[in-house]
């Protein structure tokens, strides 16, 4: 699928109210693509209709809930999903979490991960079709006051991986990608996270900052989506992601 190829096709976008979602849903709108946009909050959903129009279809439910995984690929038969919900992880270290706040990230990234793959494979979508998975840099260096967050986000890489080696046995010609963004103060589950890296550096945010390189955006965020979704060459498999761009990961 190249770029101008997107333009007439379906996408689906969960967490697509604000922050990487809802600028993979900017991005790929932008590319004349219909948009199912999912998160749980109506009202923010009914923001972004109200700046993409008819483009964009809102529906107000649990990207981690199989029924809802099943009925919206039913549905709407997309040739690209984007899966960028994800619970934002309570920012203590790991003595001060209960499982249940520790295992938050794998109710929610990781649950979402396995159904809506599940569903991809088992549908299948049509071949060409790709579906793109948000993990998380942290997969790989780890997020020591984010509870179960990294090891959550690894096994979303992981699930994509599996989709990817389905696919490809069974001739299905579904890719599965999954993107590991740097941590960003640019959206309300990055912000909080580095406030929280910053305090326990004894820093402030500014100079944690300025520690760490150019700042990924949600707008670098949505070409990234709309480059892996429409770049044919782009093999199956983990991209990280930088305010330099996509990078892939052996
Ligand atoms: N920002 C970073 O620094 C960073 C770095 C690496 C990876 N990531 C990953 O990138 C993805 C997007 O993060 P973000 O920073 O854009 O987060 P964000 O700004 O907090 O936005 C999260 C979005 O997901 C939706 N959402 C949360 N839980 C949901 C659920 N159960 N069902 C449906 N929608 C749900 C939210 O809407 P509702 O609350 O209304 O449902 C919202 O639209 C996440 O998977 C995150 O882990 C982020």
């Amino acid at each position: 699928m190249s770029a101008n190829q997107l333009s007439g096709t379906t996408a689906i976008v969960t967490g697509a109210s604000k922050g990487f979602g809802r600028a993979a849903v900017a991005a790929l709108s932008g590319a004349g693509a219909a948009v199912i946009g999912v998160a749980r909050d109506p009202a923010r959903l009914a923001n972004a209709q109200a700046e993409l129009g008819s483009r964009f279809t809102p529906v107000a439910a649990d990207a981690a809930d199989p029924v809802v995984a099943g009925q919206l690929i039913d549905q709407y038969s997309p040739s690209v999903i984007v899966l960028a919900a994800g619970a934002a992880p309570l920012s203590r270290p790991l003595h001060q979490h209960t499982w249940s706040s520790f295992s938050r990230n794998w109710e929610v990234d990781v649950q979402q991960a396995f159904h809506w793959t599940r569903e991809a494979l088992l549908r299948p979508l049509a071949p060409g079709s790709v579906v793109i998975a948000f993990s998380s840099g942290a997969a790989i260096a780890g997020s020591p006051l984010s509870g179960g967050y990294a090891g959550a986000k690894a096994t979303v890489r992981f699930i994509t991986s599996y989709g990817a080696a389905e696919s490809e046995r069974a001739g299905l010609g579904i890719r599965f990608l999954s993107v590991l963004p740097q941590l960003t103060p640019a959206t309300d589950l990055g912000a909080a996270a580095v406030a929280a890296y910053a305090a326990r550096e004894g820093m402030d945010v500014a100079d944690f900052l300025a520690t760490r390189g150019p700042v990924l955006t949600p707008e670098q965020a949505g070409d990234a989506v709309l480059e892996l979704a429409a770049g044919q060459t782009l093999s199956p498999g983990a991209y990280l992601l930088t305010a330099a761009g996509l990078k892939e990961l052996q």
